[in-house]
């Protein structure tokens, strides 16, 4: 018996990388996959591959599996409703959504342009939003469902040259949040992954530095197949109590991220003037500010 055993999951962004194993997991669990996929180019600009997701989809035919492919991009709400559809015709039904596609324009911010905001925010952001979106009827109607979202450290510490990046990585995991609140009467979760892995996107992290090279030896030796048992997991009835919630896989080790919530106050029965903060609430607040560096990002530890 697999764990996810006549269910039909949408992976999107599933032709190679991250996406790919989690298809791959995901069919091996007993899911009918729709492996969706434009086959991109990591920038989302110039050549796209004709058959992104068929390798994905021979694979996992190869072992008994069934799925079929979608090329329809996640960026547009009339193409996301087709990703949605195709897992219909194809299978009946949907029981689950990674949304895991995606695209980098990296810039340090005083020279990112519009476009390149806009094309990531698209991707990512929009992206999610269209498609849980166009899913989302179905599993209202059908009482169940699972969301399974990939955020990122980049948005959840913040990083060097990727405003657009961090932006919509962070907004993927408050859009996880809110659906979650708004769908639980449905009996619908949505949960987020960071996911750590060497693929097609962090191979243009720069190693030039001492320090970046460092962090790109450690990357590589996290492979893309490693966030695979924690998406199947989260989507499987297994997880039934586990909704909102924000996780991270690293090689073999398995995180839960903290949650947003104050973690200082300062009261002052009259009120706070400008001076008054700088002179009381500042000093006790500063000693709990997140550093204005990648500390307590993981790859300041050695993957285990
Ligand atoms: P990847 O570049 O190997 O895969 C992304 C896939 O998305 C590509 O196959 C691409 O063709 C597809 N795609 C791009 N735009 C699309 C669109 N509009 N519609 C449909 N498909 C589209 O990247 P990787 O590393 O596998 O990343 C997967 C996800 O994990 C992304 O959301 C990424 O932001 C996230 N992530 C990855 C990390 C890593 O360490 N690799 C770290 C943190 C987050």
């Amino acid at each position: 018996m697999g764990m996810l055993d006549g269910k039909v999951a949408i992976v999107t962004g599933a032709g190679g990388g991250i996406g790919r194993e989690i298809a791959l997991a995901m069919a091996l669990a007993g899911a009918k996959v729709v492996v969706n996929d434009i086959g991109a180019s990591l920038t989302g600009i110039g050549e796209t591959s004709a058959t992104p997701g068929e390798q994905t989809k021979a694979i996992i035919e190869q072992r008994g599996g069934q799925a079929v492919t979608n090329t329809d991009s996640v960026s547009e709400w009339e193409s996301a409703k087709r990703i949605v559809q195709s897992a219909l015709d194809a299978f009946g039904r949907i029981d689950i959504v990674v949304n895991n596609a995606g695209i980098l324009r990296d810039q340090i911010f005083h020279k990112m342009t519009p476009e390149e905001w806009m094309a990531v925010i698209n991707v990512h952001l929009n992206g999610s939003f269209f498609v849980s979106r166009a899913a989302a009827e179905h599993f209202r109607a059908q009482n169940s469902g699972a969301f399974v979202h990939m955020t990122s450290t980049s948005g959840l510490i913040g990083n060097f040259g990727q405003a657009n990046y961090s932006a919509a990585k962070l907004g993927i995991a408050a859009l996880s949040k809110s659906i979650a609140l708004d769908m639980q009467r449905f009996g619908v979760r949505s949960n987020c992954i960071a996911p750590f892995a060497w693929s097609r996107m962090t191979s243009s992290i720069p190693a030039e530095t001492p320090e970046q090279k460092a962090r790109v030896e450690k990357l590589k030796r996290m492979t893309p197949e490693k966030n695979a048992p924690l998406a199947v997991f989260l989507a499987s009835d297994a997880a039934k109590d586990v909704n909102g919630q924000i996780l991270a896989a690293r090689n073999n080790e398995l995180f839960l991220f903290s949650q947003p919530r104050p973690v200082r106050s300062a009261h002052r029965g009259e009120g706070w003037t400008p001076e008054l903060i700088a002179e009381h609430a500042l000093p006790a607040f500063r000693a709990q500010f997140q550093p204005l560096d990648r500390s307590g990002d993981v790859f300041s530890w050695d993957p285990v």
